[in-house]
């Protein structure tokens, strides 16, 4: 994978991690998601619209939509969106959520090394995510993954029917910019 002075991705990964781990005895993997995770996918993420936009663009290769198996059932997700971020040049690490039984496993933890490999990988020298101020639990986890808080940023966020792309909700909310050195 690349990225382009635009920052657009060039090429894509999609070989599976090796196991990176046990959670009750079974085997951790993160890979991109595929066609034929549909509902497993929509029972950690029940956005029925925001899910279907992540695969399309994952599937036009502007983003990367990585899933967390335990067992080989998908427990967690997150977006790498490589341009137009929040805070540019930087690919934006984005969405990320796991099943609310597995959570503090370190799922969350294996999506985002996978997102950071593949973002070195690509030549960015930073990576960055945003979190709504009030969400002290994924701060923590980004404290610990070495990111900073760099500002705060508003986050306008959009619902639309997903059969009609008609705008049904909109709002906005405040969050920390946040952002890792990975080079
Ligand atoms: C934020 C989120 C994605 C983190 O996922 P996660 O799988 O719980 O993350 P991890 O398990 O890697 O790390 C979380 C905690 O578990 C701990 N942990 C990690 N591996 C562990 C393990 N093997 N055993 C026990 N605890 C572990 C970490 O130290 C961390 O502790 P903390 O409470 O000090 O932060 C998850 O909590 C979530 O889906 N939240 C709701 C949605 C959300 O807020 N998304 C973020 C939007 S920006």
């Amino acid at each position: 994978m690349r990225i382009s002075a635009s920052g657009r991705k060039t090429w894509n990964v999609r070989s599976p991690s090796g196991n990176l781990g046990f959670v009750d005895g079974f085997a951790m993997t993160v890979r991109d998601a595929s066609s034929d995770d549909g509902s497993d996918l929509v029972a950690v993420f029940p956005h029925a619209d925001r899910l279907r936009w992540r695969i399309t663009l994952a599937n036009r290769g502007t983003e990367d939509l990585l899933v967390v198996e335990i067992g080989g059932v998908v427990r967690g997700l997150m977006s790498i969106r490589w341009s137009d971020g929040c805070d540019p040049p930087n690919p934006w690490l984005y969405g990320a959520e796991v099943a609310e039984s597995f959570r503090s496993n370190g799922l969350g933890t294996a999506l985002w090394n996978e997102a950071e490999r593949r973002c070195i990988q690509g030549g960015a020298t930073a990576a960055s995510l945003d979190v709504d101020v009030d969400n002290v639990h994924a701060q923590r986890l980004y404290l610990r993954l070495g990111y900073e808080i760099v500002g705060p940023h508003q986050h306008r966020w959009r619902s639309f029917d997903p059969d009609t792309r008609a705008l049904v909700a909109e709002g906005t909310s405040e969050t920390w910019i946040m952002r890792k050195r990975l080079m």
